[in-house]
């Protein structure tokens, strides 16, 4: 670790948006874990004290209907939850000081008193409201929870807060025909007193803090303006049942979960303080506290983080963040991820098929400090890990070790041939870091993999592998070589922050007791080192074919639980009679019917469609079918669908059922008379 002067230390605290507790960490997710982990590893090795806490977002409605129809409680379910985000993050590499949760004593003291505060300083104030009731259930709905008919342009089955089909914005009351989603009962309406934080009465606040000292990005900032001419009270208080902190002295009345999740990542600090020698809470909360307090968040959350938060904080008597910054979000091969294209991304799954430093690399690769959009090209990431790690970088090492373990003794030259060269690695330090600091990531990256392209230039001209073999040339060889592990050495300092788990390597390949920011200028000269052993794979096309196999498997796995959704699936979007007929539907006799091993939901059917042809089809319906009752029986087929790689082998066609899924599906068996091969009308 690098050593500062105690005037050039800085204390930094660095938060992501904590994951909601009812979902699973996909690979969007991970752009803002790693974006975060990637800042706070260059803080760290820059000697600085910096802290990176997260927790999970446990309350609200959805967690407490979720953990009901699995049949647990919700603290059970949370636990289970906080374990698996908790092994994702530990796989893609993030190093959280802390993961805590909000549903943690820390959690319920901080958000009962910094609520008492407010309340004690003029902010809080009730009033009575109408909502919608669910009368089986017992419980007010939330919006999402209500659907109906849109009263603008009288499409079905919309969420009682916006209609899918015409963008019309509303409340669930206007909804026509509305309909509680959680029991199917129709909504009454019901009074019921609400708490009201004073949002308005920060506006002046708001416009200070937000047009001051880059406490947020210029292109948000133009967003707020807009939203600060229309501040409204914030409700932050919701009825029993509801899974959440009960209002201090209010009979039956919870916080709303989105006012205790932001003062989640003060309880996770807390929590971390409270058995950290050394580490003071107030030094970091304090109204006068000189520390940086950072939230990296994506775009869908601004509006809490820059509004609510600063004037909750501001309100209670505390610092209000150095910074908000927030990112865009990820988009896979152009595209929104979908769970049918198998681009909808687990975390998990990714971590079964690839190295979390491809994902950390290519993130890194194209971050920017803006709010774009993040393009992950599946194709483009094999290709510019490929290039770049393997061909670039360790390609430097591997070229240049052997000859110094097998000729020279494992032992760097005493002295390095062309300092202007290294001098050229090792004055880019500050500007590399400048770009880290920053967030201007592929700026970074770009200069580091310039130098990378420098250093396999000269070995390329230098050619040791041929000075080697000449007795008055080796040393030569020897310098060329101990040249290139120095130059290297540079690059994977550099890439220390991105790449934590190669840093070890390089560690322990070099002899180094720990690598920081600084290491980079301390040249290795007749000095001893490792053996090379390989340090990192190419990637395949072939591991991600598979993990988007993997990735659609687990929307087959999904398929029970939306079953209710989907019987009430719109019909799509018309189609003309040219795209009907291209459909070659055929009468097919299923041959053969069988268990798929490893397959919950397939079997794999053999399909005689007459004159000698058969075709292999996976079908989802092994909850619905015992093989044995399938064979021999007539279906109708889509004879020309284009041949799709599963996991499971090759499917070359598809069979028509009906129904929700699951176990409710009925594969569409054709009147006696028809033939394989026939064709359906
Ligand atoms: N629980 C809230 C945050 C509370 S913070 C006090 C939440 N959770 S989330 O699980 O939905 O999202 C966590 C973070 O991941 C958010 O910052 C969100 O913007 C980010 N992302 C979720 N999906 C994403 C992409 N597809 N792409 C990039 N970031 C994404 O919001
Ligand atoms: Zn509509």
């Amino acid at each position: 670790m690098t050593t500062l002067n105690k005037q050039d230390k800085r204390k930094i605290l660095v938060t992501s948006a904590l994951p909601y507790a009812n979902g699973d960490i996909h690979i969007g997710h991970l752009l803002e874990y790693v974006q975060t982990d990637i800042w706070v590893r260059f803080q760290k090795l820059r000697g600085h004290d910096c802290y990176y806490v997260c927790a999970d977002d446990t309350h609200g409605t959805p967690v407490m209907l979720r953990a009901q129809k699995e049949g647990k409680t919700p603290e059970g379910f949370i636990a289970e939850q906080k374990n698996n985000h908790e092994r994702d993050f530990a796989g893609a590499l993030i190093g959280f000081d802390n993961f805590h949760s909000t549903h943690s004593v820390e959690s319920k003291e901080l958000t009962q008193s910094i609520y008492l505060k407010l309340k004690e300083n003029g902010h809080i104030s009730s009033k009575t409201i109408n909502q919608l009731f669910d009368p089986e259930k017992q419980m007010f709905l939330p919006d999402r929870f209500v659907k109906g008919t849109c009263p603008k342009c009288d499409s079905d089955d919309q969420y009682g807060d916006n209609c899918d089909n015409c963008g019309a914005t509303y409340n669930p009351t206007d909804l026509k025909n509305p309909k509680s989603v959680v029991s199917g009962a129709t909504p009454v309406l019901k009074e019921s007193e609400h708490f009201f934080f004073d949002l308005k009465g920060f506006e002046s606040f708001l416009r200070d803090w937000l047009s001051r000292d880059n406490h947020v990005q210029s292109e948000v900032q133009n967003k707020m303006n807009e939203w600060l001419d229309d501040l409204r009270q914030w409700d932050i208080s919701r009825d029993a049942p509801y899974f959440g902190w009960e209002i201090p002295d209010e009979q039956g009345k919870y916080f709303y979960v989105w006012l205790d999740a932001p003062i989640g990542y003060m309880a996770s600090f807390k929590n971390l303080c409270d058995r950290t020698e050394g580490l003071n809470f107030d030094d970091y909360w304090n109204k006068n506290s000189g520390a940086e307090v950072y939230h990296f968040i994506g775009k869908d959350i601004i509006y809490f983080h820059t509004l609510f938060w600063p004037s909750v904080l501001q309100g209670s008597g505390y610092r209000t963040p150095t910074a908000v910054w927030a990112h865009g979000f990820v988009t896979v091969n152009g595209q929104k991820m979908s769970k049918s294209k198998g681009t909808f991304i687990k975390a998990k799954t990714y971590l079964e098929h690839l190295n979390p430093e491809y994902l950390r690399y290519y993130y890194a690769a194209k971050l920017s400090r803006r709010i774009d959009d993040f393009d992950l090209n599946l194709e483009d990431f094999a290709q510019r890990v490929n290039s770049d790690l393997i061909g670039k970088l360790v390609n430097i090492a591997s070229r240049c070790s052997g000859f110094i373990t097998k000729q020279f003794g494992s032992k760097l030259s005493a002295s390095i041939i062309e300092p202007e060269l290294l001098a050229e690695f090792t004055s880019a330090s500050e500007q590399i870091a400048q770009h880290y600091e920053q967030r201007e990531f592929a700026k970074a990256i770009k200069q580091i993999m310039t130098l990378a392209d420098k250093a396999n230039a000269y070995i390329a001209e230098k050619e040791p592998w041929k000075l080697v073999k000449n007795d008055e040339t080796k040393e030569l060889a020897h310098q060329v070589c101990s040249l290139g592990i120095n130059m290297f050495k540079v690059l994977v300092t550099y890439l220390a922050p991105v790449l934590p788990v190669l840093t070890d390597k390089v560690q322990d390949f070099l002899k180094l007791d720990n690598i920081a920011w600084d290491s980079a200028q301390d040249p290795l000269v007749d000095y001893e080192i490792n053996k090379f052993k390989p340090m990192m794979q190419r990637i395949e096309m072939k591991s991600i074919e598979k993990m988007i196999e993997d990735s659609k498997e687990d929307l087959a796995a999904e398929a029970d639980k939306t079953a209710q959704v989907e019987l009430s699936d719109p019909i799509k979007d018309e189609i003309q009679f040219g795209d009907f007929d291209k459909i070659d539907l055929r009468i097919a006799k299923i041959a053969k019917a069988e268990q798929v091993k490893g397959a919950d939901k397939l079997l794999r059917l053999q399909l005689d469609l007459g004159e000698g042809v058969t075709k292999q089809v996976f079908a989802g319906i092994k909850a619905a079918y015992r093989p044995e009752d399938l064979e021999g029986k007539l279906t109708v087929m889509v004879a020309n669908l284009a041949p799709r790689k599963m996991k499971f082998g090759l499917s070359e066609g598809m069979v028509l059922a009906a129904g929700p899924g699951g176990s409710d599906l009925w594969i569409l068996n054709p009147d006696d008379g028809a033939k394989p091969g026939m064709r359906v009308k």
